[in-house]
């Protein structure tokens, strides 16, 4: 099975481009044509009743698919090096299929302590009122979490790095944990996109990604996949999938296919930005500390430098806490290239500055202070950028 095999990402770019694809006859483009529709006609009431909309075996009804969407998923499961792919409205539409296909009452679920946030709220709320307990572990100690798991645990969500903090776990060792209590890991995949590492590599049972982020990379499309190399995982989450209407809608798939063949050249090129300057700013002295898995120093830089080729172009800085926060918030006015809102990876880019404590109550680890501001990358110069930076640094700090 060649689409289970480890892949550099310059092999899948090549694959993105070059995937498998029908067009209709006498029409042979590689683009792939939208198909809309929610009804889709039956021939006679015996083709009615053989077609059954669990599997791929034809089309019943655009909720459960079309030839436009089904050929995304195939796309991304080959980014992920999977077997099965479910396209869901959003990245956190992903998270909440994950957690409803596998958790029922009496079920508890463990979320790395920095986690995607609205992970932990949808947690917090609807799994809480539905009998589902769930509790924080920190990722970057594997036996810790082993010492969690009780018979009630049926899921563990891992996520690389962490959200907004960037710490870069052990994957394998947290995976394995999870597979020798028989618990389904579930990873968000987001940040590595299917190009930095391969999630079922590094052991994990499910690996989900915001298509919001990387593989649309516009700033213009909400999507998420639900991606498995398992059959029968597969179907528990098929399953949920159709009984909730989770289905996508064509325009935004083709949005994303569009994306997909540049994704890897847009990844290579917002990672080499993030790093000149994140490393820039690790020398200014208005910076207590950079956090990005590619540069030494940062939490579980090792472990970013063991499995991963790539980083995102995403990081993290803790401003010097001699700073009040209204001087932190009046250097993110300054930015003018950098603009103020949430997401990361598409062609503009952006910044939003974090309130430690209420981002992660709690005490607070010894070397996690200041104030801190998440930079993305978008398509800029690195050069112009880092004059962003610099003028918005000098106009308020000096
Ligand atoms: C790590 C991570 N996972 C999931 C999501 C959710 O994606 P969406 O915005 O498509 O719901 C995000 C969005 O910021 C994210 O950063």
């Amino acid at each position: 099975m060649s689409q289970l095999t480890p892949k550099e990402p310059r092999q899948v770019a090549h694959d993105l481009i070059h995937h498998a694809y029908a067009p209709p006859a006498g029409f042979d483009a590689p683009q792939v044509a939208v198909h809309k529709a929610s009804t889709v006609i039956f021939k006679d009431v015996a083709a009615l009743r053989v077609r059954d909309w669990r599997y791929k075996t034809g089309y019943t009804y655009g909720l459960h698919g079309t030839p436009t969407t089904f050929t995304l998923e195939e796309r991304i499961a080959t980014l992920e090096g999977a077997l099965h792919c479910l396209l869901v409205p959003s990245g956190l539409a992903a998270v909440v299929l994950v957690d409803m296909a596998l958790l029922s009452a009496g079920d508890e679920v463990l979320l790395p302590v920095n986690v995607y946030g609205p992970s932990r709220e949808f947690a917090r709320h609807e799994l809480a009122r539905w009998g589902v307990t769930h509790r924080l572990y920190d990722p970057m100690d594997a036996a810790g979490l082993a010492a969690l798991i009780t018979p009630a645990t049926k899921l563990i969500w891992l996520e690389a790095p962490g959200s907004i903090t960037m710490e870069f776990p052990d994957l394998p060792a947290l995976a394995a944990v999870a597979r020798a209590h028989g618990v389904t890991s579930a990873l968000d995949n987001t940040w590595g996109a299917g190009l930095a590492f391969n999630g079922f590599e590094l052991g994990a049972d499910v690996v989900m990604q915001a298509l919001t982020k990387f593989p649309s990379g516009g700033g213009d499309v909400l999507m998420g996949s639900v991606c498995t190399r398992d059959d029968a995982l597969h179907e528990r989450l098929k399953l949920t999938h159709m009984r909730s209407g989770m289905g996508v809608a064509a325009n935004d798939a083709e949005l994303v296919l569009r994306s997909l063949a540049s994704l890897a050249l847009r990844y290579e090129a917002q990672d080499r930005c993030a790093r000149v300057l994140a490393a820039w700013l690790q020398g200014r002295p208005e910076v207590l500390r950079v956090l990005h898995p590619a540069l030494e120093g940062s939490p579980g830089h090792r472990f970013w430098g063991a499995h991963c080729t790539q980083a995102a172009g995403l990081f993290s800085v803790l401003m010097d806490d001699r700073f009040s926060a209204a001087q932190v918030d009046a250097f993110v006015d300054a930015l003018r290239l950098f603009k103020i809102g949430y997401s990361w990876a598409g062609p503009v880019s952006l910044v939003v500055p974090y309130d430690l404590v209420q981002l992660r109550p709690g005490p607070q680890a010894e070397d996690m202070r200041g104030h801190l501001v998440r930079f993305s990358m978008g398509l800029e110069e690195p050069a112009a950028l880092q004059q962003d930076l610099q003028q918005a640094l000098t106009s308020v700090f000096s």
